[in-house]
């Protein structure tokens, strides 16, 4: 459908409730998987905020991305039990083999980083998701097989 038709009808939707502005912005982004940087100022005016408010909430809930993520989406758990399991070790491994930190995506498009807060898998950490596939005791061998295995 038409961007700005289907944009108008998610803001349409949730403008007279109460706190608008996150329900918006969920809808848009399962909509096109991201909140178009030109959905911003539409949201804005709608709301009577600034695009500046919008552009804040946004970039502050990690849920939302302003930009598309690459074809494959690798999520490395951050949470407390993991990063007792050397989660953080790993992720500096997997940030330094990638070129890219978390909330990038590859400059060839094929692959972003998402840091997660806890995927259930916390009695074998530290655990990632790539797509539906979850693994626990990740290594960095094990993330790189992973990352191989999903074509990315
Ligand atoms: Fe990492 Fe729960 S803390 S899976």
């Amino acid at each position: 459908a038409d961007f700005s038709a289907r944009l108008s009808a998610i803001i349409d939707c949730h403008k007279d409730r109460e706190g608008p502005l996150l329900p918006i912005l969920h809808d848009i982004q399962s909509e096109w998987g991201y909140v178009p940087e030109e959905a911003q100022p539409v949201i804005a005016a709608a709301l009577s905020l600034t695009r500046a408010e919008v552009h804040g909430v946004v970039s502050f809930y990690h849920d939302f991305r302003d930009h598309p993520s690459g074809r494959h989406v690798l999520r490395l758990c951050r949470a407390e039990a993991c990063q007792s399991m050397g989660a953080d070790a790993l992720a500096e491994q997997v940030r330094a083999a990638l070129g890219i930190d978390f909330h990038e995506t590859t400059p060839d498009g094929r692959l972003t980083l998402e840091p997660v807060f806890c995927l259930g898998l916390c009695a074998c950490g530290p655990s990632a998701q790539m797509g539906d596939r979850l693994v626990g005791r990740a290594s960095f061998a094990k993330v790189q097989r992973l990352v191989t295995e999903a074509g990315a």
